[in-house]
């Protein structure tokens, strides 16, 4: 190579893995490999010992990746948060042990832990309280986190007494259990938000979030794996004896870590888990190495971004070869067009594998496809596998390039892509069947109206005979009474239901109907700080975008797209009809009421009519104190909330099963 092709190649790979770096460390995205990554820093970091006239002060290979995001304090850490060199094979593992016992000599011990595939955290304890948690950051300060951790339930708050220091450090990893991310994952696909690609980058949006009530709803866990404290050396010789502590003194420690006396039982160690990791109910994707004795760690000190006396052996993901049959085009219920490879089923790690993701346009381009072409796919922490790269030596040489549609594959009408983001949308949101049907179908969900009686078949055979285009023909369903019953297998019971649900959804509370509405980036986060913030729908479009982002948590990108939404014609005109049909476009409940909780778990039907206060506020109250509304009474009912000239059947089957029979002073006391 030339010198000035060697300057191009640094200044390309430093760029590109600042690039990875940031993407992260900060979006929490991974973009490669961890494999490839540590493939481009080491190739960056022999050029770099061989040319070091190129080499930018900055490089990568100077810091550990990171930065800091601007939400939170920004904390020093005491002690920096390194990390570890990475080996891939038994080598390379054998060549550290000889590194270590060249200069500590032989009689070395290692503790050998799994490498959790998280974030780390620090957690610094006085007098036994948890005073401050702070994320890794760029290993040198990092955000101060303290109440999000805080609602993680194996972090201890305060510790019992015992002999820890009165001041230290306690270095974790932070991590979610796949049950947890796949059911929250559900929910958030269901409710039409951005799903996470693995537990870990779910877990570390949840610690960067701003609300520790919405962290708490999302479990996470924490293993501590390492103690610092100015006199930990007066207190333990080992970091063994330090993880035996620190499990007594009331942290969550790992039962998997092992005391290895040579190199095979450490080799044994991580031939063992590089299987047995599958049975495990959270992600690790390597195991890490430690010096044991403390005198020794400090004899061998530290590079300059990574100690000498620990060392991280990574999984390789699990990969195989197959070959692509085509490439579909899935449109959803926003219009977002998502590209899915299809393949000749192949075997990863336990589960066939028929179909992959391949995100968008870019990704395709980046991967240079080809029809027919043979790839190769990875499982890695993720649910759904990806391509990730191109075996381009088994490609024939009449190979025809894979080309993104221009058009909607679906209802033909030319894609869009908007400035600064990846993805394809079809704009034909009136007239794209999956975007209407996996619309309506997101407006009855639980989370939106809750209409029950309803489902999303129900919903598809009523868009193919034509009796459902937009949400307001729900609420003209009624007037269809007769079509609806020559559907097969709807009888009148089901129609009955159905209708019933649709009325009992009128009095869900403005937010519910907000995020039902389907606007794009609007989720349930979301839209209920809107309609907190604004009241109602009025106020909401009269506001400016730059009025809609001083609400708290609102970016622009939001604003912009709520303030399009409406001032759409089509949605102007929608949302009269979905009011005209009584749907709730005003927050009822005034901010100063505070909803509680003191009506959960019960449930209540209203029926009648109230002299003070119109049925769906009464709802909106139930709701928003904690309480669920049903449609009918059944012995499972916990109240009746009975009006004036409320049916007599309803009151005869109220009495006959016994069910408590109040009125609307009744619920105003029980909130009170
Ligand atoms: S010890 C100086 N132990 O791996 C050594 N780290 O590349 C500090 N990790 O940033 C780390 N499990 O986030 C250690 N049992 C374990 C670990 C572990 C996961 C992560 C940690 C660290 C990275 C090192």
């Amino acid at each position: 190579m030339m010198l000035a092709d060697i300057q191009k190649k640094i200044v390309q790979l430093t760029d590109e893995l600042h690039t990875y770096n940031y993407e992260y460390y900060v979006l929490a995205n991974s973009v490669v490999s961890d494999y490839e990554f540590d493939l481009k820093l080491k190739e960056l970091e022999a050029l770099e010992n061989q040319y070091p006239q190129f080499k930018d002060p900055n490089s990568p290979t100077q810091r550990v990746g990171g930065d800091i995001t601007q939400k939170f304090n920004t904390v020093a850490h005491k002690w920096p948060m390194l990390s570890l060199g990475n080996t891939y094979n038994e080598q390379e593992l054998r060549d550290f042990d000889e590194r270590v016992r060249k200069i500590i000599g032989d009689d070395v011990q290692y503790v050998c832990e799994l490498k959790f595939d998280g974030l780390s955290i620090s957690l610094t304890y006085e007098h036994g309280k948890l005073i401050q948690a702070v994320t890794r950051g760029d290993g040198v300060q990092g955000d101060e986190v303290t109440e999000n951790v805080k609602t993680i339930r194996n972090v201890p708050h305060q510790l019992k007494v015992g002999n820890y220091p009165d001041l230290f450090e306690i270095r974790g990893e932070i991590f979610m259990h796949h049950a947890a991310f796949k059911r929250l994952n559900t929910e958030r696909e269901l409710a039409g938000e951005q799903t996470y690609a693995n537990p870990r980058n779910f877990a570390s949006g949840t610690i960067k979030l701003q609300d520790p009530k919405e962290v708490a709803k999302r479990p996470l866990d924490c293993y501590l794996y390492f103690l610092y404290a100015d006199n930990r050396r007066q207190l333990f010789a080992s970091h063994w004896e330090s993880l035996k502590a620190v499990e007594n003194w009331g942290f969550h420690v790992s039962e998997h870590s092992k005391l290895c006396h040579n190199v095979q039982e450490l080799l044994d160690f991580v031939h063992y888990w590089d299987t047995a990791r599958h049975q495990l109910s959270y992600d690790i994707d390597g195991i890490v190495i430690k010096v044991n004795d403390y005198a020794q760690q400090e004899e061998l000190g530290f590079t300059a971004k990574s100690p000498r006396w620990a060392i991280s052996y990574k999984f390789k993901a699990e990969q195989a070869e197959t070959q692509l049959i085509g490439v579909s085009y899935q449109v959803g219920r926003t219009g977002a067009v998502t590209p899915v490879a299809n393949l000749a089923a192949v075997s990863l790690a336990g589960t066939t594998v028929r179909r992959a993701s391949l995100h968008n346009a870019n990704e395709i381009e980046r991967l240079g496809l080809h029809e027919n072409d043979y790839v190769f796919v990875e499982k890695g922490g993720e649910i759904i596998p990806k391509v990730i790269a191109v075996n381009t030596e088994k490609r024939l040489p009449t190979a025809v390039p894979i080309i993104y549609p221009t058009v909607c594959p679906e209802c033909h009408t030319p894609l869009i892509r908007e400035e600064g983001e990846a993805v394809h949308y079809c704009p034909n949101d009136e007239g794209c069947k999956p975007q209407i049907v996996g619309k309506l179908q997101h407006f009855i969900g639980r989370k939106m109206m809750d209409i029950q009686g309803l489902g999303n078949e129900t919903i598809e055979t009523f868009f193919n005979l034509g009796l459902l285009r937009s949400f307001s023909d729900l609420y003209r369903l009624h007037e269809q009474k007769e079509q609806l019953e020559t559907i097969e297998r709807f009888g009148e019971k089901s129609i009955k239901n159905m209708l019933e649900g649709l009325e009992l959804s009128k009095s869900k509370p403005f937010e519910k109907v907000l995020f039902a509405l389907g606007i794009r980036h609007v989720g349930e986060t979301i839209a209920k700080k809107l309609a907190v913030h604004f009241k109602n729908i009025e106020a909401m479009s009269a506001a400016s975008i730059e009025e809609m982002s001083n609400v708290p948590d609102i970016g622009e990108r939001i604003a912009q797209s709520v303030y399009d939404y409406l001032r759409d014609p089509h949605h102007i005109a929608e949302i009269a009809r979905l009011k005209a049909a009584g749907l709730q476009f005003e927050t009822l409940v005034n901010e100063t009421t505070p909803a509680g909780n003191s009506l959960a778990g019960k449930t209540f039907v209203i029926s009648g009519v109230f002299a003070d206060i119109s049925r769906e506020e009464l709802a909106e109250l139930v709701v928003a104190h904690g309480g669920k509304m049903v449609t009918s009474i059944s012995s499972k009912l916990s109240y009746l909330i009975a009006g004036d000239k409320m049916g007599p059947s309803k009151l005869a089957k109220a009495e006959k099963l016994q069910i408590p029979i109040i009125s609307d002073q009744d619920i105003l006391n029980m909130i009170n």
